[in-house]
């Protein structure tokens, strides 16, 4: 049986990537003040099927539960934490900073980059108006990829302000209620082709005559007014080299009202890194409590691609300090006593657990990526000694019983 399509199954190797891009995630989040939160994987179906946007709705893993409720797993984080921060916001400081990595569930067609789950790093900032909390995102998102060795010829963060959109299209004529439609047309303008555009515009209720307008102001030859935008790129210091002012970043979810962007490769080759903006009405929509709101996600699976593609990821295995070669069964229980004494220092030893060839120990140990083998022979343990070789410089010494703690946990 294999899993299902979209759906991962993390072996050791696979697993070592994961944590070694959560790792980076948290970290960055730690440095920018952010607290870890979490909520439930599985939410009431209703939590989406307002807020969200038809095209996530669409892809919802959704089923009635055994007590009758609709239920969906989580396709994203956003309206989960507008929910929780909704109920307990007055136990907090504003603003609120949090972060999570949720693992989430859409049912796409799948595709290079595009899974049913995968892992999304969410940062929030709950209750401040100011384009300052837009700025610190982003700038949060450009460090976390630098953390992995990204730089700005890797990435490119499309930055866009719904407002401008809405200005403009309800000058046009478009009712606020009704530029959905044209925002949905306008984010899936570089997957389509222009007439499907054009029809798409039309149908949201835009003037023919305007249509041109629309596409040269997506393509950047007409520079609408955007004040917002501007003071977001000088806040943003030396890091706005990583940005880019792009009118066709909308970004699908419904819930959006101001700034939005999106992060993207600059070869073009994938689909976005990450993406988000600010939400300003999503709390008071999902609890009654108006709070403005802003955030980003960043996809696991986009991130690996990228990373695999620029051989950022690093190589796995490495893990054990010392693998114990017991060279004579009649040691064993001493060899065990050592073992125990050196993993209740911290130190990660592993050995054969039933009686094996030397040889086959040392090849165990070298698959292992063990940095020593120690072998415990009659010889040595006689005076108290052990034979400690360093794998990777194939180096081999003699040293006291009592030193070995020390000098294993000695760095390289
Ligand atoms: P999103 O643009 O739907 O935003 O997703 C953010 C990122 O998650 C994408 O750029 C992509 O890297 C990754 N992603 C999304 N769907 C998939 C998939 N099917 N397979 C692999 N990766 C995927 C949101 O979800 C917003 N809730 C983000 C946000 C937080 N906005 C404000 N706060």
């Amino acid at each position: 049986m294999n899993p299902l399509p979209g759906f991962r199954d993390f072996y050791p190797e696979a697993l070592a990537v994961r944590r070694y891009i959560f790792d980076k995630w948290r970290d960055a989040a730690r440095r920018y003040g952010f607290r870890e939160y979490d909520g439930p994987p599985l939410e009431p179906l209703e939590l989406y099927t307002q807020k969200s946007g038809d095209e996530i709705v669409g892809q919802l893993f959704n089923f009635v539960d055994k007590g009758d409720r609709a239920v969906a797993l989580r396709p994203e984080m956003t309206p989960t934490l507008a929910r929780m921060v909704g109920a307990h916001h007055r136990d907090y400081k504003k603003p609120i900073k949090w972060f999570a990595i949720p693992q989430l569930f859409r049912y796409e067609k799948q595709q290079r980059g595009r899974l049913r789950e995968h892992f999304q790093f969410n940062a929030d900032i709950i209750a401040e108006t100011d384009v300052s909390a837009d700025a610190e995102l982003i700038a949060l998102a450009i460090d976390t990829l630098r953390s992995f060795g990204l730089t700005e010829k890797d990435f490119v963060v499309r930055v866009s302000d719904r407002r401008v959109w809405q200005r403009y299209l309800t000058a046009a004529g478009i009712a606020e209620d009704k530029q959905y439609a044209a925002f949905q047309a306008i984010d899936k303008l570089e997957r389509e082709p222009v007439e499907k555009t054009h029809e798409k515009l039309v149908a949201a209720g835009l003037p023919v005559h305007k249509v041109e307008e629309v596409l040269g102001i997506a393509a950047g030859k007409i520079s609408p007014d955007a004040p917002e935008l501007q003071q977001v790129l000088q806040k943003l210091g030396d890091l706005a080299a990583f940005c880019k002012v792009d009118f066709k970043i909308v970004r699908g979810l419904a819930y959006y009202t101001g700034i939005v962007w999106e992060i993207h490769d600059c070869k073009g080759e994938l689909r976005a890194v990450a993406g988000g903006g600010r939400y300003d009405n999503l709390l008071e929509q999902v609890s009654g409590v108006s709070l403005p709101a802003l955030g980003f996600g960043m996809g696991d699976v986009v991130l690996g691609e990228l990373l695999k593609d620029r051989g950022l990821l690093p190589k796995s295995g490495g893990e054990l300090d010392c693998y114990v070669v017991i060279a004579d069964e009649a040691l064993r229980a001493a060899a065990l006593k050592l073992i125990h004494q050196l993993r209740d220092v911290g130190i990660a030893v592993d050995y054969a657990l039933a009686p094996t060839k030397v040889g086959k120990q040392f090849q165990v140990a070298v698959a292992a990526g063990a940095r020593f083998a120690l072998t415990i022979g009659p010889d040595e343990w006689s005076t108290g000694e052990v034979k400690l070789k360093d794998l990777a410089a194939g180096t081999e010494e003699r040293i006291r019983v009592a030193d070995v703690a020390a000098r294993l946990k000695k760095p390289l």
